[in-house]
């Protein structure tokens, strides 16, 4: 009888210990709960010993990371409406996912609030709120929006305008600071992430650059030089903590796939456009920390981060890669979500929220791999950067 009941115990928890193992494997890429405080947060990614001190994160770009400044312009490229938000506390916000971004998981590793979007600030809180903002804005680009985009979208603030308000935050909230030096010192350890050239390489090529440039390798090149020239801007306003996105394989989303011919899993001509822009990142990136002094410049590879994604799946939780998980007006994933409509349930098996932009739990693991993977971010991982 003893010996059952032993050996009863010895199997309950060799169970236990089964389903610990399958549970920690199965649910380490699912986003921790969105109530998690930091510490709670870094344990979950087994870094609690990490100290870090990261006092802002100002945040730049188009829809991918846009929190809402949309909400306050006069264009169509607006997503505060359910289904997105679905998971963000069940409240739309202007985020283009289900639930947080990538950005909003550096926040909640870094122990900071959500960057909110710089439109929503009033005049006395952009004086005294020096835990960052998020300038992005979807549909932009590195370029101006051109004339026949500027038709369909309405007003969205450009990267030019954006980095125009970078300046605006840096003359009101000087004041806030004891020193010129003190404020110069509290912008050189703030983080400044960027996830821009997105519509470049995508609307932008298709529905005007492609008649301007020669190739697509001209292009690329036009691009990275105007990209180049912008980051030197934010870095005359302060700025010395660069992290750069490299531009994901658009070929592969839903939207280019259910609107464009292709005769593998992927848009083979979209992805050739990006891979050409992203193989000048290294060079032009390392060429501008050479220049301009006290300067760090991270690369983080997104395209890869999407490529692994797409070579195991299960890996990573997902079993759909290729669809919308909201549903369109058309229903044949060539639009946002329509409103109010019950997206799919099983939202953290899709890489895709709506034809064009991933669910949070592809974001969660976006940030899980800019982290610490050194075959993805370099010089340095975030968590390198962070502590800089
Ligand atoms: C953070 O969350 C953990 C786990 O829920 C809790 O034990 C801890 O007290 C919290 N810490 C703070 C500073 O709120
Ligand atoms: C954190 O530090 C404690 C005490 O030094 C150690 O026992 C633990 O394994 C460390 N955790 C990690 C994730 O490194
Ligand atoms: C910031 O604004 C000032 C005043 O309008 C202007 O002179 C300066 O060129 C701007 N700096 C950048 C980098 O845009
Ligand atoms: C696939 O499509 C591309 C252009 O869309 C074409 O160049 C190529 O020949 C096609 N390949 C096959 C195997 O049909
Ligand atoms: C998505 O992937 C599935 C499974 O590989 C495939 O059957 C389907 O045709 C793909 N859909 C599109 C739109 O490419
Ligand atoms: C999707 O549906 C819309 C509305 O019916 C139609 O105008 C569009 O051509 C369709 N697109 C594709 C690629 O089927």
């Amino acid at each position: 009888m003893a010996f059952i009941f032993a050996s009863c115990l010895g199997l309950l928890s060799l169970f236990f210990q089964c389903f610990y193992v399958i549970h920690i494997y199965s649910e380490s890429y699912l986003p921790p709960d969105f109530n998690n405080n930091q510490t709670a947060f870094l344990q979950y990614l087994a870094s609690e010993n990490l100290s870090l001190r990261l006092p802002a994160l100002y945040v730049f770009g188009d829809s991918y990371i846009d929190a809402g400044n949309n909400n306050f312009l006069d264009t169509i490229a607006k997503a505060n409406f359910l289904p997105y938000g679905i998971d963000f506390g069940g409240v739309p916000t202007g985020r283009a996912t289900n639930g947080r971004t990538v950005v909003d998981f550096i926040a909640q590793v870094a122990g900071l609030p959500f960057p909110p979007p710089m439109l929503g600030l009033s005049e006395t809180e952009r004086k005294i709120f020096v835990s960052g903002v998020n300038y992005g804005s979807g549909s932009s680009g590195i370029l101006p929006l051109p004339p026949p985009a500027v038709e369909i979208f309405g007003h969205i603030l450009s990267f030019d305008e954006q980095i125009e308000l970078l300046n605006d935050t840096t003359r009101s909230l000087k004041g806030h600071f004891d020193s010129p030096e003190s404020f110069s010192l509290y912008l050189s350890k703030s983080l400044f992430f960027i996830h821009i050239g997105t519509n470049d390489l995508g609307i932008y090529w298709d529905l005007e650059q492609k008649r301007k440039f020669r190739t697509a390798e001209d292009y690329a090149l036009f691009l990275s030089e105007e990209l180049s020239g912008r980051l030197e801007a934010i870095y005359q306003l302060g700025a010395r903590k660069f992290l750069v996105n490299n531009v994901s394989p658009l070929g592969c989303q839903p939207f280019n796939l259910n609107t464009k011919m292709h005769n593998t899993s992927c848009v083979e001509d979209v992805n050739q456009r990006i891979a050409f822009y992203n193989g000048l990142l290294p060079n032009l990136l390392t060429k501008l920390e050479t220049s301009l002094k006290g300067s760090t410049f991270v690369l983080c590879d997104l395209y890869k981060v999407f490529e692994d994604v797409y070579t195991q799946p299960a890996a990573y939780g997902f079993t759909n890669v290729n669809g919308s998980c909201c549903i369109d007006e058309a229903r044949n994933g060539t639009r946002g979500c329509a409103r109010n409509v019950a997206p799919c349930a099983d939202r953290t098996s899709h890489v895709f929220f709506d034809p064009f932009h991933p669910t949070e739990s592809f974001h969660f693991i976006w940030m899980r791999r800019f982290l610490k993977d050194h075959s993805v971010c370099s010089p340095f991982t975030l968590f390198e950067l962070m502590q800089l």
